[in-house]
């Protein structure tokens, strides 16, 4: 039994499924924070890009993780990812660096620094992470769990539709190609690979507005801090 005053909200998923939407409204609407883990791992990916480290070197991935030091902040309503006083909120959101990201995932170094990482942010409760591996690896006794997926193409026409908003717009073709193939490097390595933790509960956004897959997701934990 947990000893948490508040708790722990795991949402897990492929890209494009909907979880840093529906992460950032729960914890809006319940005041809890948020954590986008995928955010930390572009973090590394930008970092290990710029710094000249191999996405393959295990050992220096790992270095470079001990010196990180990852903040998300709020301001003016919004929250803005920190790297050492640095902002990076656009950057880790380049294509290349979403490749990047999923590559440098692979290594047991960064998984394990990351890990501890999401851990001490969200040991005490009143917290939503989203990722793919919070309900099996990071919090497997996280109270609620939540597995959100959608159809592919679906997925991939919110990334092209996002990416066109920020300015940024890609070849529709290739945005589902590298989706494609980000979730077969994500579901397939033998590190903390992506899968639906046995006690989550499945949504399916690909019909599903995101109103209602929050309203959902509040009825579930609401079920949890009610009982
Ligand atoms: O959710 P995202 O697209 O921002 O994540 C970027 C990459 O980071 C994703 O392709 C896989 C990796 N990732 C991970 O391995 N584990 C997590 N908990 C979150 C993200």
């Amino acid at each position: 039994m947990s000893t948490r005053r508040a708790p722990v909200v795991a949402i897990d998923g492929p890209s494009g499924s909907g979880k840093s939407t529906l992460a950032r409204g729960l914890a809006t609407r319940l005041g809890f924070i948020h954590i986008d883990t995928g955010a930390m791992y572009r973090v590394v990916g930008l970092r290990a890009a710029e710094v000249g480290v191999g996405i393959r070197d295990d050992e220096a991935l790992g270095r470079l993780c001990d010196r990180l030091a990852i903040r998300f902040d709020r301001r003016d309503g919004q929250v803005r990812v920190l790297e050492g006083g640095r902002d990076v909120t656009d950057d880790i959101r380049r294509p290349e660096v979403s490749r990047l990201a999923s590559d440098v995932s692979t290594n047991p170094s960064v998984r394990r620094a990351l890990v501890e990482m999401q851990r001490a942010m969200g040991c005490e409760g009143g917290v939503v992470l989203d990722g793919r591996d919070i309900g099996t690896v990071v919090f497997p006794d996280a109270e609620v769990k939540i597995y959100l997926d959608a159809e592919v193409d679906e997925r991939a026409r919110r990334r092209t539709a996002e990416l066109a908003e920020r300015g940024t717009p890609e070849d529709p073709r290739a945005t589902l190609a590298a989706m494609i193939e980000r979730d077969r490097q994500d579901s397939t390595r033998s590190e903390a690979p992506l899968r639906p933790a046995p006690d989550a509960v499945h949504f399916d956004s690909t019909r599903l507005d995101a109103d209602t897959v929050l309203a959902r997701a509040i009825e579930l934990v609401r079920r949890f801090t009610d009982s």
